[in-house]
């Protein structure tokens, strides 16, 4: 009795992954884990996209799961993919100004988004890489896509991150609570107590406001806290997870309302720019941004 591999091929979700350093690759290994798609990792570097591949696929045998994970230095491998992630750049080094990452990764940012949306031109597009708002601006543009099609990652995970300090704080269970940070992914960032609830209460009615301020402020400089921390490179696990929520939103047209850096034409006052609002996250992209009502402190 002899058993072949198929020759029949039956078309499957597919997510490439641009960058595969920490975070693309523990985003492939989230994806793939959750069993949401397939995914091809690809990065600038020689070999290492491949054998971060080859490990994950290595892992199935025990994770139990049947998805196809690829490495690759070639864009045309990537081709096809209904979600491109872009998680390249590099990190800032000693002696370089922010304005020098920021020129160094913009170039980075627009060749891995011409690039990736030449071979795959239905894709959405999600951007990861720092400096995120200006990046996911970067992407777009270069991409030509329509804005809705693109969008940058932070604020599920600055939401991500107030929903843990609140619940280490209220010694209750993090599944009961719902967060919501706005703005720019930095120090400018916008953590909402009005919208922060546990099971629907307003942690406004929960805690004293000094305590609030000092839950705001830690997640603020959240992304520092770990790279002080960690003293090489920055934060991956949870950035991972924001990324593939996003991801799964998109592929399974879930409509999920999660905190994204959206292109804004006239919300909220501003236009022509990316910056973290509630939008609705669909098969489409970006389906509809939600205006909330806010004072003027917020
Ligand atoms: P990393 O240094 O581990 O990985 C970056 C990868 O990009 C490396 O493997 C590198 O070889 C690759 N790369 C560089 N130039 C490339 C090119 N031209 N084409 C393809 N690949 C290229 O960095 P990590 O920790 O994965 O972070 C990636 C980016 O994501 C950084 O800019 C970081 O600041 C940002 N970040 C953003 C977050 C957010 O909330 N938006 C959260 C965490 C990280
Ligand atoms: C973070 O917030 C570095 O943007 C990254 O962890």
């Amino acid at each position: 009795m002899v058993l072949r591999p198929s020759s029949i091929s039956c078309p499957t979700a597919r997510v490439a992954i641009v960058g595969s350093g920490n975070v693309g690759s523990t985003l492939a290994q989230r994806i793939a884990e959750k069993n949401i798609a397939d995914v091809v990792l690809l990065d600038i570097l020689e070999g290492r996209p491949q054998g971060l591949a080859l490990d994950l696929m290595e892992a199935r045998g025990i994770e139990r799961h049947d998805r196809q994970i690829t490495g690759t230095n070639d864009y045309a491998d990537t081709a096809s993919s209904d979600v491109v992630v872009i998680t390249a750049g590099l990190p800032r080094q000693p002696g370089m100004s922010r304005d020098d990452l920021l020129k160094t990764n913009a170039e980075i940012v627009r060749t891995a988004a011409q690039q990736a949306i030449v071979h795959s031109p239905n894709a959405s597009l999600i951007v990861v890489t720092n400096p995120l708002d200006v990046m996911t601006y970067v992407a777009w543009k270069a991409s030509e896509l329509p804005p809705r099609r693109v969008m940058g990652m932070a604020g599920v995970l600055d939401s991500a991150r107030f929903q843990t300090f609140i619940a280490m704080e209220l010694g209750v269970s993090v599944s009961d609570i719902n967060a919501t940070v706005l703005g720019s992914h930095g120090d400018l960032m916008v953590p909402l107590p009005r919208y922060s609830t546990v099971n629907g209460i307003p942690i406004t009615d929960l805690m004293e406001s000094a305590t609030i301020d000092r839950l705001v402020d830690r997640t603020r400089k959240g992304g520092a806290e770990i790279v002080e921390l960690m003293q090489t490179g920055s934060a991956y696990f949870a950035p991972a997870s924001s990324a593939c929520v996003m991801v799964e939103s998109i592929l399974l047209n879930q409509s999920r309302l999660l905190s994204t850096a959206a292109y804004l034409q006239g919300e909220y006052g501003l236009t022509d720019i990316f910056i973290g609002v509630p939008s609705r996250l669909g098969c489409q992209g970006v389906e509809s941004v939600l205006e909330l009502n806010l004072t003027e402190d917020e």
